[in-house]
């Protein structure tokens, strides 16, 4: 099968079975990013079945290039490495089955791009971390900043509440952080951008 044909039937899936992939249109702003700063190390944190990781490892540039990208289910997990194998993609996507908020602390490469698309609640610490992980130049970007309106609502029903208030945390957080230079972008769900500008 084409591999085209072969990722169109991977969202298909998760579509179906409501595993919450990137939305269309953030994707097409990330790959711009891609596009313009050409990484050679990309840096996920929130696997699901693989399907950013895998549009994301399309754009790597030069040799030994790679996406690393971290999943804490093992049902996704599993998932992820059949649809990166059905892609032929092995040698350039690695899915570490692991507590992003763990593993990060373990490990020291520096990413030319981190993408942030996992528990609400961990954004803050998975912020500092990839500020520790990114390049300088490089770029850190955070799904899902606006949470369907829920971060800019006045009024929110008490099981969304901590998710949203981490969240409004990260948006003060990425502002006022002196290493930063950020900018929220409302395309799909949020996207918040931020360039890495010293540490
Ligand atoms: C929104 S989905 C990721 C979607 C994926 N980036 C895509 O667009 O195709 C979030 C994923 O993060 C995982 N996750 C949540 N908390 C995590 C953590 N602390 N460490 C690693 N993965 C986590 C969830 O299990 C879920 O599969």
């Amino acid at each position: 099968m084409e591999k085209e044909k072969i990722l169109f039937n991977i969202k298909e899936e998760a579509l179906k079975n409501h595993v919450p992939i990137i939305e269309d249109d953030s994707l097409e702003y990330i790959i711009n990013i891609l596009k313009d700063k050409k990484p050679n190390k990309i840096l996920e944190i929130g696997t699901a079945v693989g399907y950013s990781a895998i549009n994301f490892s399309q754009y790597l540039v030069g040799e030994n290039s790679k996406v690393i990208t971290i999943e804490i289910k093992d049902k996704m997990y599993e998932k992820a490495l059949e649809n990166i194998s059905l892609m032929g993609l092995q040698d350039k996507i690695e899915v570490i089955n692991a507590d992003a908020t763990k593993y990060l602390k373990e490990i020291n490469e520096q990413f030319d791009i981190i993408f942030i698309d996992a528990a609400k609640g961990q954004y803050l610490v998975f912020l500092e971390e990839a500020i520790r992980l990114c390049k300088i130049g490089g770029i850190i970007i955070a799904d899902n900043m606006l949470y369907r309106g829920r971060t800019l609502s006045d009024y929110n029903e008490h099981k969304h509440r901590t998710a949203t208030n981490r969240l409004r945390e990260y948006l003060v957080q990425m502002k006022e952080d002196k290493r930063l230079n950020s900018t929220l972008i409302k395309v799909g769900d949020g996207l918040a951008i931020s360039i890495v500008k010293n540490k």
